[in-house]
């Protein structure tokens, strides 16, 4: 039956409205979903027009070329923050934790995660207004498959390098986070740390002595299914083992790092081959990312002398024999914190240690980024909603541990006695 008012053909008016809005929201679906897939499928062709990032955290600075400047310009890190399925949580705190305006952060939720995770990571991250002003938070829209046992990781971490190494000419290192990692240290305090370091430094630990891991390791030949298969499967093992490398020197170390942007280029991009080779050797070899950055460096004359056997990174194992972690919780804040490092390892999902580094050590509240010298609100909860100067850097006393730790290193020779060391 028809409404008598209403012309024929024309639905009753609260169906035309609820029909006009269903339009709109679906038509508002649609341009979402499309701005979603342009920014997940983030085109990297330099024709597509980027908006510029925001000019008060980022003010054209008038040059003075006889100026010697009395602090030199902060640097830059390129991180890489990687996680699972159910790590989501993880990762979006981690990226507050180490936010800091010229850094550059690539997310990854790697495939055994849903796509709907990383659609949903990819809103929260849009939905955070520093993000979108500095223009320096990217997700990954197609995923790695990584088996942290197996040689995947290596792939997953030179395929996060590469697309840093074009997402921003401005970095000066290259930092992979895990979801379980978490900063004992500000980025102000890093940043201001590394701005005084000469930025061909690369920071891993590294041994040649293999022990244990030549028979557990090293000798067995798997076959990673993250390299060919698109859901996840045990690891392929052959009943053969096979001889150590004689081409080269292996050197084992550890799966965290910070390495320069130069050797980052050199890994991905340079025309020596052992980069390829050494890529295609370790595909057949457990848990070989921990060995193919400090193969590379040790084995190259441009960077052996760059290394620096640490890492910075606080790891509690439970025997001497490294091959077990410890989850760290509250009985490991201080040792944590007085050891010096930059980042620890590692951590449950949300346990409570994270929020008494986050109110101590970090000053963040929850859900806000680590406050810096560019926040310019009042203290409280919202300090970095109004912001300034991202070269402005504000160290605390994360800096002065940090300072201590590499000035011990650094100045009483360890760093040269144990650096790419044959044993
Ligand atoms: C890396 O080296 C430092 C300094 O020698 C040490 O404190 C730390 O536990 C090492 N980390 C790993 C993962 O071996
Ligand atoms: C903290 O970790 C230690 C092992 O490092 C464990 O013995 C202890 O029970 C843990 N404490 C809590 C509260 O989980
Ligand atoms: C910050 O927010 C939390 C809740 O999110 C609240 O408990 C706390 O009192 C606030 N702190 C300040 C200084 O406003």
């Amino acid at each position: 039956m028809q409404h008598p008012i209403q012309p024929p053909g024309t639905p009753p008016l609260s169906v035309q409205k609820h029909q006009s809005r269903g339009i709109s929201v679906i038509i508002a679906t649609f341009f979402f979903s499309l701005l979603f897939i342009l920014t997940l499928s983030f085109s990297t062709s330099p024709a597509s027009v980027q908006p510029q990032p925001d000019p008060f955290l980022f003010p054209t600075r008038p040059t003075f070329p006889n100026k010697i400047p009395s602090d030199p310009s902060p640097p830059s890190i390129a991180y890489l923050i990687s996680g699972s399925s159910g790590d989501s949580g993880r990762i979006l705190r981690l990226l507050f934790a180490t936010y800091h305006p010229k850094n550059h952060y690539l997310l990854h939720l790697d495939s055994s995660a849903p796509q709907s995770d990383r659609d949903r990571l990819a809103v929260s991250v849009q939905s955070v207004p520093v993000f979108r002003a500095a223009q320096n938070v990217d997700v990954i829209g197609k995923a790695d498959f990584s088996y942290s046992k197996g040689s995947s990781p290596i792939s997953s971490t030179l395929h996060g390098a590469s697309i840093l190494l074009k997402l921003s000419k401005n970095w000066d290192w290259f930092i992979n986070l895990n979801a379980a990692d978490y900063p004992l240290v500000t980025q102000d305090d890093l940043l201001h740390i590394l701005s005084y370091l000469p930025k061909d430094l690369n920071f891993v630990n590294h041994t040649s002595y293999i022990g244990w891991r030549e028979s557990k390791k090293l000798k067995p030949i798997i076959v990673d299914p993250g390299l060919y298969l698109s859901e996840k499967n045990p690891m392929f093992y052959a009943s053969q083992k096979r001889e150590l490398p004689r081409a080269f020197r292996l050197f084992t170390g550890s799966t965290f790092f910070i390495l320069s942007r130069n050797f980052i280029e050199f890994c991905v991009l340079g025309t020596d081959n052992l980069p390829r080779t050494l890529l295609m050797y370790l595909s057949n070899t457990l848990s070989s990312l921990s060995n193919y950055f400090p193969t590379i460096l040790c084995n190259s004359h441009q960077f052996s002398k760059t290394v620096i056997n640490h890492n910075l990174q606080y790891v509690a194992f439970d025997k001497p024999s490294k091959a077990n972690r410890f989850p760290l919780n509250s009985t490991k804040f201080d040792v944590m914190i007085q050891s010096g490092a930059a980042f620890a390892t590692q951590f449950q999902f949300d346990d409570p240690v994270l929020d008494r580094v986050d109110r101590k050590i970090l000053n963040r509240s929850p859900g806000e980024v680590v406050p810096g010298g560019w926040c310019l609100g009042d203290p409280g909860n919202s300090t970095c909603s109004v912001w300034g100067d991202a070269d402005v850097l504000r160290p605390g006393s994360g800096s002065k541990r940090l300072e201590k730790q590499l000035v011990d290193f650094l100045s009483s020779g360890k760093f040269r006695r144990r650096q790419c060391i044959v044993e």
